[in-house]
């Protein structure tokens, strides 16, 4: 059994990355009539309440999305997100926060779908409860490395593919990139979302240039550093998201966002952004 449960993240420096771009390309898809699908490989339990006691254990967030939450001065990728984040908790404080499948689920229309995969039973039994009765949302317990295939190309070949492993197990980072190739082949057109950790394994490390060998036509690289190791080397400095065939607007927002997140949540007096792209 996995003892990954998202609940104690949630809100992190990660979450903040991820889901800012997240937003960003599903925002982007709905600039057109033409429906899409959403495919969520780890999906999580969907929401987050941020004062349970899981939540409130590690308090992730206090230093991730909590020291954002209100800012006015926040560059446009990261004000859509907090404004998102506002609709989510109307009573002005912030006490849910909406993983990637309820904010997939905000921003659905009647004319696009979500594919949601955990493994977790705990985490997919809410998820499903949560979000699984929506029209146009199949939410499943499966490995999401292999459901992938069944449910691509979408008929309407549109679709977004967030890949967002806990990368528990060492052989995660070798699955997503034979997920990735497999998942090319079918439907190469796909926008593909791939977060990481930013932390000490090899394969950690070299999973963005391995991502870059496989990509298709564009990519973009983005990466946010916070954070120290502790003494031993341990910890997770930051993360990375990596996208395949990214909206062309993508790359000027974060350019934009990444200097403000950097200097907004870095925990000590250094760290760092990268930002990176092969545009076609
Ligand atoms: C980082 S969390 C997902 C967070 C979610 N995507 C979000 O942004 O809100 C990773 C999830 O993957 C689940 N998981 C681990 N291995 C899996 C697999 N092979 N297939 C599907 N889910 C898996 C874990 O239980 C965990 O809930």
């Amino acid at each position: 059994m996995l003892a990954y449960r998202h609940a104690f993240h949630a809100g992190n420096h990660g979450d903040v990355l991820k889901h800012a771009v997240l937003l960003h390309v599903l925002e982007y898809l709905n600039l057109k009539e033409k429906g899409w699908r959403f495919v969520d490989t780890h999906a999580g339990a969907g929401e987050y309440a941020l004062n349970s006691a899981v939540a409130r254990k590690k308090a992730e967030y206090a230093q991730g999305v909590a020291p954002l939450w209100g800012r006015k001065d926040a560059p446009p990728l990261v004000g859509r997100y907090l404004a998102h984040l506002a609709k989510a908790n109307p009573s002005g404080s912030l006490r849910s926060y909406p993983g990637s499948p309820a904010i997939a689920r905000a921003l659905q229309r009647h004319q696009d779908d979500l594919r949601l995969f955990e493994l977790h039973p705990s985490d997919v039994r809410m998820l499903a409860m949560r979000l699984g009765r929506g029209p146009g949302v199949e939410v499943a317990r499966a490995d999401g490395f292999e459901a992938l295939k069944a449910v691509l190309p979408p008929p309407t070949r549109r679709a977004l593919v967030l890949i967002d492993p806990s990368y528990e197990l060492e052989r995660d980072y070798a699955r997503v990139i034979a997920t990735l190739r497999d998942a090319l082949a079918r439907f190469a057109e796909g926008v593909y979302i791939v977060w990481y950790p930013q932390v000490g394994r090899v394969a950690a490390r070299e999973l963005p240039r391995r991502l870059q060998a496989i990509a298709p036509k564009g990519w973009l690289h983005a990466r946010l550093t916070v954070q120290q190791p502790d003494a031993r080397g341990f910890g997770m400095a930051g993360s990375g998201v990596f996208v395949f065939n990214p909206p062309h607007t993508l790359h000027a927002a974060l350019a934009q966002a990444l200097p403000w997140l950097h200097e907004n949540l870095r925990q000590f007096d250094g760290g760092s952004w990268l930002l990176d792209q092969r545009a076609v």
